[in-house]
């Protein structure tokens, strides 16, 4: 496996589809790759799109995504290239007129990087994001510099939300036809696999129609999902994950 040292914080790792993920260095404690090992671009395409295309379609005017976390901002790569790909397919009268992206990330340098990257400014992890950017711009036949202009412009509006600790941020208003929930797994963060805890976080913020995705298929989450009338699936995981989770409410009962 090739790892490379990128700063004190944290190495590179290419997983199997010649895609980057990231580790922490031991020190710091969670010694997770933020992605599967067979694929971190296949991984995110396999979980993500799905919730995403779908929010697309049952956005009428809005589009509001929760991204938990931020990593190395494959899904808000994602979440721009879904987006460029429906309005190059939609007839201009249909375009989505108000994006809501929250993503969540509690690593600053994490937050820091990614946004320098979007502003064209330095950081030692510009090309992995330009990597994974290209990566997304040949999946949708869409040019890459569109994707991190996209997500500049939607930054500059305050379409696009970076925030620090999950859930600390939410607030009352927070609503969300798609919800990628990519936290760290039940043994590195238990807090947030909680079932009451995703219980009320379902109630406060999910929007009547919404979908949501997540490379997990905990016992926590299918309950909290069923009572609060999403219907779930837990297909096969990506890259001999057991399950992984893809749930959507059309409508309140
Ligand atoms: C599995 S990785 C996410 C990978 C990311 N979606 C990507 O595509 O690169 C989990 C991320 O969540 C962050 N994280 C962990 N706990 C968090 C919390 N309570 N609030 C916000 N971010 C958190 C970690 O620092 C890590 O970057």
């Amino acid at each position: 496996m090739i790892k490379t040292k990128l700063h004190s914080t944290f190495s590179k790792l290419i997983t199997l589809d010649g895609s980057p993920t990231l580790i922490s260095n031991e020190a710091q404690g969670v010694h997770e790759p933020m992605h599967n090992m067979k694929g971190a671009f296949s991984e995110t395409i396999y979980v993500y799109e799905r919730p995403l295309l779908q929010g697309l379609n049952y956005a009428e005017s809005t589009f509001a995504v929760l991204s938990l976390g931020l990593g190395l901002g494959y899904n808000e790569i994602l979440c721009a290239g879904v987006f460029l790909l429906h309005e190059k397919r939609t007839s201009t009268a249909n375009f989505i007129k108000n994006v809501y992206l929250k993503s969540f990330e509690i690593n600053r340098l994490l937050r820091e990087s990614f946004l320098f990257w979007v502003q064209d400014k330095y950081s030692e992890f510009n090309s992995i994001y330009s990597e994974i950017a290209h990566l997304m711009a040949l999946r949708y036949d869409i040019p890459e510099q569109e994707i991190k202009s996209l997500l500049g412009l939607w930054y500059d509006k305050g379409d696009w939300e970076l925030c620090g600790k999950f859930p600390d941020e939410l607030t009352q208003r927070d609503r969300f036809n798609v919800i990628l929930y990519d936290a760290y797994s039940s043994r590195t963060h238990p807090e947030v696999w909680d079932e009451d805890f995703l219980d009320h976080f379902l109630r406060a913020h999910a929007m009547d129609q919404c979908s949501l995705g997540t490379y997990a298929a905990k016992g926590s989450l299918k309950r909290a999902l069923l009572a609060n009338q999403f219907h779930v699936e837990q297909p096969k995981g990506f890259g001999g994950k057991r399950s992984c989770t893809y749930a959507t409410r059309k409508n309140r009962d």
